[in-house]
């Protein structure tokens, strides 16, 4: 039962986007499992770049039809947006291209609220998160006082939960956060009428992908965000509320564990990150410049989603070896290594020096004693690797790679124990390198 997993193996914005389009074109569902519009997937198709944030980024292929599974979050307001811009852009997206499971929890006025009252109320500890309200909804579904789109059938009883909705929320805005309450009664037409437009989509994606991958066809599971920002394994609490690691394209989307074929973890070939929390390889000034981009290209380093510039440092590999461990990946495929063309010397983390006085470790670590939960203590423990000249962008093999950048590949896959087989060397869809 070929069910393929794409995640990312760091903080996300590793450009997943581009292996699920080259993945999609043999795939026939493509399904997001995880998170929800804190995503943003670039894909670029010729002269067309499409940036999305919920639809998988399988869209683009006319053949594929595309899942939301039960472990996202979804916003209606931002998906109904995102179905218009594909429209416009001469992308199909009928109830019989996209199934949204009537399990996913829907983000509501009310959690976009909560999200941006809690971050002002963290104040200096704020996490740094995209204000999409994933947080909050995330909670309501742990507390199981969510609202499911399954209930968006019934449009009446739906519009009341989402007034009782707001009005519990407004308890929260206005007695702990010292914030404006929303007009429940307005909010509640407002979902009503997004029910009535998105009702065509909802189905059982569990049954529907259970079917077709029994019958062999071929099934992409889509992550979000990544490994290093998982609520268990990531660096909690920087992290998001959802499970972007490989298991969790199971859960989210209702499918048990015998169907996995591949787990590719995508990983940039330096390291990047979005809102707070530890960096230890992160890297400033013009150095920084030189690995961020100045944000005039699509592809530089600036969010998606939020347009914020992107934390950058050298590629930290004590935490590419734990993130192919936790998702048991079959392969890496490494993004954006033209990016490190014309550098004399490219530093690679092997290691980490723990500082902490109450640290009972000595020597270098390889393996995290307690997770990456605080990486605040660590001293990276660099090795310098020489650089290279030769732009790589019109390369599409692995012998006509500079020696020096075939090095530094096969150097990734020793620390990792897992072999790289995608490499891509520019933007465009076809900028790529097969290794087989
Ligand atoms: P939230 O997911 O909006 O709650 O944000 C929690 C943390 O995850 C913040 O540090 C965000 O910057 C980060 N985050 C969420 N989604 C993404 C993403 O798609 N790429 C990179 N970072 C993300």
């Amino acid at each position: 039962m070929p069910l393929d997993i794409v995640i990312g193996a760091q903080w996300g914005d590793e450009g997943k986007g581009r292996f699920v389009d080259l993945l999609a074109a043999n795939a026939d569902y493509v399904a997001r499992f995880n998170g929800g519009d804190n995503a943003g997937h670039t894909v670029t198709v010729g002269k067309q770049t499409f940036k999305l944030h919920l639809v998988p980024s399988g869209v683009v292929h006319p053949h594929a039809v595309s899942m939301i599974g039960n472990g996202v979050v979804v916003n209606p307001a931002t998906l109904l947006s995102e179905l218009d811009f594909l429209r416009s852009m001469g992308i199909s997206v009928t109830p019989e291209r996209l199934c949204i499971s009537y399990a996913a929890h829907l983000i509501t006025p009310g959690h976009l609220a909560l999200d941006k009252a809690q971050e002002e109320q963290r104040g200096k500890t704020k996490l740094g998160t995209t204000l999409r309200g994933i947080g909050p909804a995330y909670t309501d579904k742990v507390t199981r006082s969510g609202l499911r789109l399954g209930q968006m059938l019934d449009q009446e009883a739906f519009a009341d939960a989402v007034e009782e909705h707001i009005e519990v929320v407004n308890k929260q805005l206005t007695g702990i956060y010292g914030a404006e309450p929303l007009d429940s009664h307005k909010a509640a037409g407002e979902m009503a009428e997004y029910a009535r437009k998105l009702a065509p989509y909802i189905a059982d994606v569990s049954t529907i992908l259970h079917h077709a991958l029994k019958d062999g066809r071929r099934v992409l599971a889509e992550g979000a965000q990544g490994t290093l920002l998982d609520l268990d394994h990531g660096t909690y609490p920087y992290v998001t509320s959802s499970n972007p690691t490989a298991p969790g394209a199971l859960v989210g989307l209702g499918l048990g564990v015998g169907c996995v074929e591949r787990v590719i973890a995508v990983t940039k070939a330096f390291q990047t990150r979005v809102g707070e929390g530890s960096f230890p390889t992160e890297v400033s000034g013009k150095a920084a410049i030189r690995l961020r981009g100045t944000g005039e290209n699509p592809w530089d380093e600036f969010g998606t989603t939020t347009g914020r510039p992107r934390r950058v440092g050298w590629l930290d590999m004590v935490l590419l070896r734990y993130s192919t461990r936790i998702n048991d990946a079959t392969e890496i495929a490494l993004t954006k290594l033209d990016v490190l063309s014309g550098l004399n010397m490219i530093k690679i983390c092997v290691g980490y020096h723990d500082q902490s006085v109450t640290s009972r470790k000595t020597g270098i670590l390889s393996e995290l004693p307690l997770g990456p939960g605080s990486l605040d203590t660590y001293e990276p423990v660099f090795e310098e690797m020489p650089g290279w000249d030769a732009d790589l962008q019109s390369v599409r093999r692995w012998e006509d790679l500079p020696e020096e950048a075939r090095n530094y590949i096969l150097r990734i896959e020793e620390l990792s124990e897992t072999p790289v087989r995608m490499v891509s060397v520019g933007p465009e869809r076809g900028q790529l390198v097969e290794i087989t």
